[in-house]
């Protein structure tokens, strides 16, 4: 079977899907329409010849979910006739900062960065608005005020957790005993978590409980475990709660598709069976976790729309360079994924 990029399998539904973005942003309650963006020469020019260059920040390559990410964006641009260098930034934010102002100091039309701690949002923009080079900022939400102080130059790109959250909650309602395999009335359950300062991680905690508790139901968490969104941590972790806990645990929520996957590892290892004495969700929708989903692996993940960010990222991108208006959010929709429409997500 001939293997095919996540970029080209979703290409379309993306253009179709960022071009809805782009413009349904505008009706949200929390964008504001740049009214006016200053139209700098350089910037037009590089526009009309293609000539722009675009300086990519990631905020680690090792990322499963921004692996995929990264390769889309670096297409999309190039796509573009864009110059494209995309940097590692190794999880450390001052290695980040390092290659940000590498980048200042090339010149680089517009900047597009993934930071490695929301909570430097601010001091990125300090560092870069005296240049007045854009930042189109992607995958960890910024509080507003950071894109307020840098208004017109400043953008996020990104999925609302908080969607993720209750189609985690949702999918679990959707099982045949809504989570309460031992029919105690009670959803038991333990929690990876990720990344505890990143929102996806928050939101998807608190939004996929509140779906369970907005159903009426009771719930009992045993442990929530951090994980950093890595599957070898969870994987360990999920080991240790199965052995402490047993048949306690009735649902194991994963944040993401990599501990998901650690998890599954785990719970096969404990001779559990997914969908008969214990339930797994994740978010993502990557490769290998769509495929557990349609051979009952798991019982279903979440779409998170590389293809549909990093084409919103990339057009954002290509307005600033043109000089054109850009809103200052820009939301892709997360998609349920279970086994009814698994196959719709399978490369
Ligand atoms: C993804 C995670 C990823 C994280 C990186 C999240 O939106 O779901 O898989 O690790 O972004 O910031």
């Amino acid at each position: 079977m001939k293997m095919i990029s996540r970029r080209d399998f979703l290409k379309a539904s993306a253009v179709v899907g960022a071009a809805a973005a782009m413009t349904a942003c505008g009706g949200s309650s929390s964008s504001t329409a740049a009214s006016s963006v200053a139209s700098s020469t350089a910037a037009s020019a590089a526009a009309t010849n293609g000539s722009a260059t675009v300086g990519v920040c990631i905020y680690q390559f090792a990322d499963n979910f921004m692996t995929l990410y990264r390769a889309d964006l670096e297409g999309y641009l190039k796509d573009m006739g864009y110059a494209v260098t995309i940097m590692d930034g190794k999880n450390d934010q001052n290695t980040q900062t390092e290659q940000i102002n590498t980048f200042l100091q090339q010149g680089v039309d517009v900047l597009i960065i993934n930071p490695v701690q929301t909570t430097s949002a601010q001091t990125i923009v300090d560092t870069v608005s005296p240049s007045g080079t854009p930042i189109v900022f992607i995958n960890r939400e910024p509080d507003k005020s950071v894109l307020d102080s840098y208004a017109d130059k400043c953008c996020y790109v990104g999925a609302d957790a908080r969607q993720s959250g209750t189609y985690q909650g949702e999918l679990i309602l959707e099982t045949e005993t809504q989570g309460d395999i031992n029919g105690d009335g009670v959803i038991t359950y333990i929690m990876c978590k990720g990344d505890p300062e990143n929102i996806d991680a928050q939101y998807r905690t608190e939004y996929s409980i509140k779906a369970l508790e907005d159903a009426g139901k009771k719930v009992n968490c045993l442990y929530e475990y951090l994980d950093n969104w890595d599957q070898t941590t969870a994987q360990q972790d999920v080991a240790n709660a199965l052995s402490q806990y047993g048949d306690q645990i009735e649902v194991v929520f994963c944040n993401n598709d990599a501990m998901a996957l650690g998890a599954l590892q785990s719970i096969q290892q404990a001779g559990r069976t997914v969908g008969k004495d214990i339930y797994l969700v994740g978010v993502d929708a990557l490769a290998e976790a769509v495929q557990d989903v349609l051979d009952g692996n798991m019982t279903g993940t979440v779409l998170n729309d590389d293809v549909g960010q990093a084409t919103a990222a990339a057009e954002a991108a290509k307005l600033y360079v043109e000089g054109s208006a850009v809103e200052q959010y820009y939301w892709v929709d997360y998609v349920k994924v279970t086994k009814d429409n698994a196959s719709e997500y399978v490369k």
